[in-house]
């Protein structure tokens, strides 16, 4: 199969000696395009941070092109998106305090960013929600439910900004996927590729598929495969792709996340063969993100072979998805 180069909408990408690692991966991944999540340490807060974290990308991965995310803080006014676009930033990306890794300067509440989220609306920027509410079981919320718990939050928001665009980052729920469906054409969601395979049996005990939103129920499972496949234009690629080292991973409090950046268009060949829909797999993966970003189409192709390819233990200290085991696709 030749497809254009993938556009991967949410991808974590680190710093320094990581940064080195995984950024050159996107290609052979078969993306060209990606957006850049900014939960560094610190966070990427200004626009000058984010235009130099994209040229630190750029040197080590110039065939590549990045999209950037501001994080939403007090520090981010109206004022200060003047630039923004220029600086090759096209979304700001909201994580509610303490969901997840690096969300420790996350908010606690939406309503004292609405006029920022008013001048994105004028600007065109998207708005980019990790849709979780902070876990609480003495109240009730577990990790479980904290996402289809955090879809009120997104009702209120597209009901108070309607022209605002939206993406649901990284949907995990049956919930969340009848709740984008049914918003209208300024919200959409991602999906990983991981979630399309697992459940709360896979990452239970097995740290390395732990991730945030945790993979959920079966049925959630079908949902979100039932969407992803579905040729609705308003469910796209965003693998959430994030590395962590090892020792962090492989530890009695594990760092969340799952690395699919160097594998990506194998993976999800794979998958999408495997529910008898490869027919939709370039839609998902290399036109509905575009579009509801309005980016333009990117020039290069990759070629999908029906070859195995076995997933690498490790990339330096990084352990993939999968690792140890044989996809029936590879990427060229
Ligand atoms: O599993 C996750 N890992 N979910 C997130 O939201 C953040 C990410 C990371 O940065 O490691
Ligand atoms: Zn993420």
């Amino acid at each position: 199969m030749e497809l254009p180069l993938a556009d991967d909408l949410h991808v974590h990408l680190r710093q320094g000696d990581l940064l080195a690692l995984v950024a050159p991966t996107i290609r052979t991944g078969g993306a060209g395009r990606v957006l850049v999540m900014p939960n560094l340490k610190p966070p990427v807060t200004t626009v000058a941070r984010a235009a130099a974290y994209r040229r630190e990308l750029q040197a080590v991965a110039p065939g590549v092109e990045f999209l950037m995310t501001l994080y939403l803080s007090p520090e981010l006014t109206a004022e200060s998106l003047v630039g923004a676009a220029a600086a090759g930033v096209v979304a700001v990306k909201s994580y509610p305090k303490g969901v997840t890794t690096n969300s420790e300067s996350g908010i606690e509440s939406y309503a004292p960013h609405y006029p920022l989220f008013a001048a994105m609306e004028t600007a065109g920027l998207v708005l980019s929600l990790h849709g979780e509410v902070p876990s609480d079981p003495d109240r009730g919320t577990s990790i479980l439910d904290a996402e289809a718990r955090f879809l009120t939050h997104l009702e209120q928001l597209h009901r108070d900004f309607p022209r605002l665009r939206i993406v649901l980052e990284h949907i995990t729920t049956a919930a969340a996927c009848a709740c984008v469906e049914r918003l209208g054409d300024t919200v959409a969601a991602t999906i990983t590729v991981h979630h399309l395979d697992l459940v709360v049996d896979h990452w239970a005990g097995r740290n390395h598929n732990f991730c945030k939103p945790v993979a959920k129920l079966p049925s959630d499972r079908a949902a979100l495969r039932a969407a992803a496949t579905s040729g609705h234009p308003r469910f796209f690629l965003g693998s959430d792709s994030a590395p962590h080292p090892r020792h962090d991973k492989e530890t009695a409090c594990a760092c969340a996340g799952v690395f699919t950046q160097p594998l990506l268009m194998p993976y999800l060949a794979d998958a999408f063969e495997r529910f008898g829909r490869l027919d939709r797999l370039r839609d998902f993966a290399c036109r509905f993100g575009r579009e509801f970003y309005r980016l333009p189409r990117q020039t290069g192709t990759i070629r999908l072979e029906r070859r195995p390819c076995v997933v690498p233990d490790a990339y330096g200290p990084v352990v993939p998805y999968r690792a140890g085991e044989t996809l029936a696709w590879s990427c060229e």
